[in-house]
């Protein structure tokens, strides 16, 4: 059945029909369909445009729809051309001519705009859910690591040495930040677009706040072109999964390099890797590169959407109807992503050893061999040069610099005392430094407090 058959004296044609259509992808949001239909019949009778009796009467048709399609009875198969008309046309059919009241007052255009936004903002909360259990999850790993000595890289060589508190502590604030952000999308879209109509208003007179205040917005939109024609909140949040999957990605990449045989900083579950149907040895770290592979396609949904949106003129287009299908995917993909690496993390084993013997290679104590001399009055300058030519001579006689007798440091310069061995030591390195935000115990005992705090006021 069609809801615009009226002015028509052809049938649609069988391809414009499935082109069309939405129901196949919009059926998801039944749920919030009917929850809004339910808000606007009650103001409707509230405003005495509907009596109490044809309220409860739609109320009721509408609730046995939802429990029908819950249980499996009323599927979603009738060719509608989508969600909106689907439920109308079965309420009809159950109530009557009562059921062709409920559109009153009503355009898809702002019912639409009103079930996306009821959509999305159930698909924030569940991602914000997701996004606490992993920041749970990272910090378990910063509170058990702060002894855990390990190299730390720029331009991935090794650089200085870091515990895995403190790396795992970078990654606690790009997902808090990633937190804070869906809050902001959720409160800035947290507005009612239902009794725009189809973008004018109407001449009824609906109760908008009322509406918006039943289905838990904060008030009503305030024009009512913008409204219907409004898609920034699904851009925002599509660029906040898409930030969400970038960092996602990134730990992967750690992870899957953490996870080489030329690392083996890590060990991975069974549970969480897969095997090669020709090389019986491999245990692929798959889950990891999945989560970081799927980012293109979060970034790509994003990408379509503000181009869909580019060159719309007010009000209402149908290009619009492209906003479901990209954001149900990005949102659905982030979702799993989101899940399965806290999965990953907590079956992960760390290589402790492997990871603090990293960390003494690779003269990551070289700028603490500098600031020592710094402190016995030689330049900065100096000291890097000092230390550069100490540099050289370990790589020549593949030696670290805590392995250099005092001869050998001598050599270079007279300043070096026996002293250095204490002053260039891996705990020293870590432990000393106490700058806020920095690896050393106090710094990062400070960071975990403050971080627990935070995530506990969430
Ligand atoms: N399926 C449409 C969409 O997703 C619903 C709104 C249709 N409105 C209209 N005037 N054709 O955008």
């Amino acid at each position: 059945m069609k809801l615009w058959g009226g002015r028509f004296t052809k049938e649609t044609n069988k391809l414009v029909e499935n082109f069309n259509e939405s129901l196949s992808f919009d059926h998801r949001f039944y749920k919030q369909d009917i929850r809004g239909s339910i808000a606007h019949v009650k103001m409707l009778a509230k405003q005495n445009i509907l009596t109490d009796n044809e309220r409860d009467k739609i109320i009721e048709g509408l609730n046995s729809i939802e429990a029908d399609i819950d249980a499996g009875k009323l599927k979603f198969d009738d060719g509608s051309e989508d969600i909106h008309s689907f439920v109308e046309a079965h309420l009809i059919e159950r109530i009557g001519d009562t059921g062709k009241k409920l559109h009153t007052g009503r355009s898809r255009n702002d019912q639409v705009a009103l079930d996306m936004k009821l959509y999305v903002r159930d698909e924030i909360d569940e991602l914000k859910d997701l996004l606490y259990e992993l920041l749970s999850e990272v910090l378990n790993i910063m509170e058990e690591n702060k002894s855990t000595y390990m190299p730390g890289f720029t331009h991935l060589q090794k650089a200085q040495p870091t515990t895995l508190a403190h790396h795992f502590g970078a990654y606690f604030e790009m997902f808090i930040r990633d937190f804070d952000r869906l809050v902001s999308t959720r409160k800035r879209m947290n507005l009612s677009p239902l009794g725009s109509g189809a973008f004018a208003g109407t001449t009824y007179d609906l109760d908008r706040d009322y509406v918006a205040s039943i289905l838990d917005f904060d008030t009503a939109t305030r024009n009512s072109m913008d409204s219907v024609s409004d898609r920034d909140y699904l851009l925002e949040l599509l660029s906040d999964l898409a930030i969400i999957s970038m960092h996602l990605s990134r730990l992967s990449e750690e992870i899957i390099i953490w996870n080489t045989d030329e690392y083996r900083f890590v060990e991975m579950d069974d549970t969480y890797s897969t095997g090669s149907s020709i090389m019986p040895q491999k245990k692929n770290p798959d889950i990891a590169e999945l989560i970081r592979g799927k980012s293109g396609r979060v970034y790509g949904s994003l990408i379509s959407l503000l181009t869909t949106m580019k060159g719309l003129p007010l009000a209402y287009n149908k290009d619009m109807q492209e906003d479901k299908e990209m954001s149900f995917d990005a949102i659905d993909t982030v979702k799993s992503l989101i899940k399965l690496m806290s999965g990953m993390l907590s079956s992960m084993k760390f290589n402790n050893e492997r990871m603090a013997k990293s960390a003494r290679g690779g003269f990551t104590n070289a700028t603490d061999a500098a600031d020592y001399l710094v402190k016995k009055n030689v330049a900065f300058r100096d000291a890097h040069e000092i230390v550069g030519r100490l540099v050289l001579y370990g790589i020549e006689n593949n030696k670290a610099l805590d392995d250099f007798s005092l001869e050998e440091f001598k050599n270079i310069s007279e300043v070096f005392d026996n002293d250095i061995y204490d002053a260039i030591s891996l705990k020293t390195c870590v432990e000393k430094r106490n700058t806020k935000g920095a690896p050393g115990l106090k710094a990062i005992n400070d960071e975990i407090e403050a971080s627990r705090k935070l995530l506990e006021s969430l």
